[in-house]
């Protein structure tokens, strides 16, 4: 079958449709389809050679960063397109400085701008202490350039800062918007993949991660890492959300300092700033995420409810789950807040959705309805199932290592996971019921 000559794509969510409507069968939104046929014909043209080489060797450029490395699987894959994404100023720029100058030392690196100066660019380097490094810089934001310029300096790796600020003259739509955003993020797949350069693509996310942004790229390339970040917190994380060439959800913390971001090892405790004496409502979950024992301060408020429904809400956490477990401790604890509003939160601005939180979840809640504070050594895990067993779960040795390791000395954990020898200096308490962890609860807390 021929293909129709004329496609029209929606600036709100980039699907295409076969002819012009007022609203996008897709998304809804109102006069948005616009003539996408244009910039097709162009980027076709431009994109004869078909070579794929290199993806599948096992060659890897270590990023110089340990954090870094780990999450990408060992390090670049040269021919591969890396998406990292993240709010403005939070450190793209200067992760990719950083590795960019790393990497600079075996192959070359093209380190396109078209957000920042070039005096920018260099005052950033030389506050990294890395203004003598082989760095290429480009200031440019036209596509067709800083691809030519790439292949004349043969890079290994080329990085796009930002992919939303470049744009081709060959395409239509002006640069950011969805067409050019996907235009330009596919010809640089291309030159990837036909060149086998590294490419680096940096995408801002808007608060509201609309679709404009970098999200309509993520089918598009081969891994994806996103930078977050709780407001005000010189922490980082960089989380793999997709990963051809590695695992996929890993972690990566770092530091903002001012000599930019270092990798920050012993990050179990990261999100762990706690007050001298807890306050009623507030506990330290051990959770389990990308490989590694994390702890996290887990917060609840339970207050009664003043006028009309009562409110639930979950930050960082799964709001069904706190639903379910509410029900769990009205059922089989008998403690009833189904008229209170209920708030729970996890600080850090981390997210954690693993049923082993349960336990922490449910301590936090009869804390702050108590309105008794836990003990500040005190760590717990466990799933709570729906008749009110506590269940074990993955990793529970470690978790209680890691909890002692960080000087917590009491842990409440399910019976199934108590360690083979004991864990010095740490007095594991197993529950097997939720009623019997309410009970040990109380009987830590001081009266
Ligand atoms: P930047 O990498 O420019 O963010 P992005 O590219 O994601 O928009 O980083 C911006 C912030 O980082 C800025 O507020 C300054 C701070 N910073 C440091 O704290 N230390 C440093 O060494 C550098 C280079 C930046
Ligand atoms: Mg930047």
């Amino acid at each position: 079958m021929a293909r129709p000559s004329t496609l029209f794509s929606c600036t709100e969510c980039a699907s295409t449709s076969l002819k012009w409507q007022g609203q996008c069968p897709a998304c809804g939104a109102w006069n948005t389809l616009v003539e996408a046929t244009a910039g097709r014909k162009g980027v076709a043209a431009s994109s004869a050679s078909a070579a794929l080489p290199g993806v599948a060797g096992s060659t890897r450029w270590p990023t110089g960063q340990a954090e870094l490395d780990r999450v990408l699987g060992g390090g670049l894959v040269p021919g591969s397109v890396l998406l990292l994404g993240g709010d403005p100023g939070i450190g793209k720029s200067t992760l990719l400085t950083q590795l960019g100058a790393a990497l600079a030392r075996n192959v070359p690196v093209l380190y396109a701008s078209a957000e920042e100066s070039l005096p920018q660019i260099r005052l950033r380097a030389s506050r990294l202490g890395l203004e003598e490094a082989p760095l290429r810089l480009l200031c440019e934001s036209d596509l067709d350039e800083i691809m030519a310029q790439a292949r004349a300096c043969q890079a290994g790796l080329l990085v796009v800062d930002s992919v939303q600020t470049i744009a081709s003259s060959r395409l239509t739509g002006v640069p950011g918007a969805v067409a050019q955003l996907r235009e330009c993020a596919q010809e640089l797949v291309r030159f990837a993949k036909s060149t086998d350069t590294a490419v680096i693509l940096v995408g801002h996310v808007t608060k509201e991660g609309t679709l404009a942004g970098p999200r309509v790229l993520e089918h598009l390339v081969d891994t994806v890492l996103y930078f977050e970040s709780d407001s005000g917190s010189r922490y980082r994380i960089i989380r793999a959300v997709k990963n051809r060439f590695g695992p996929a959800s890993e972690l990566a913390f770092y530091a903002m300092t001012e000599q930019g971001l270092r990798g920050v090892r012993n990050s179990s405790a990261l999100f762990l700033t706690r007050p001298e004496r807890p306050a009623p409502g507030s506990v330290v979950a051990v959770t389990h995420d990308s490989g590694r024992p994390l702890l996290v301060e887990l917060q609840a408020l339970v207050d009664q409810v003043k006028y009309g429904q009562p409110r639930r809400m979950a930050q960082g956490l799964d709001a069904q789950r706190l639903a379910m477990l509410l029900a769990v401790l009205h059922r089989h604890a008998a403690i009833a807040l189904a008229d209170a509003d209920v708030f729970v939160n996890l600080v850090g601005g981390l997210e954690v959705r693993e049923p082993a939180t349960d336990l922490a979840i449910v301590a936090a809640l009869v804390s702050s309805h108590a309105n008794r504070a836990v003990p500040a050594g005190l760590a717990l895990f466990g799933e709570i199932g729906l008749t009110g067993e506590v269940r074990p779960v993955a990793y529970g040795e470690e978790r209680l290592i890691e909890a002692s390791r960080q000087g917590f000395t009491v842990a409440l954990a399910p019976r199934a996971n108590l360690p083979r020898k004991p864990i010095k200096g740490l007095d594991v308490r197993a529950v097997e019921r939720v009623d019997v962890a309410v009970g040990e609860l109380r009987s830590l807390c001081a009266p």
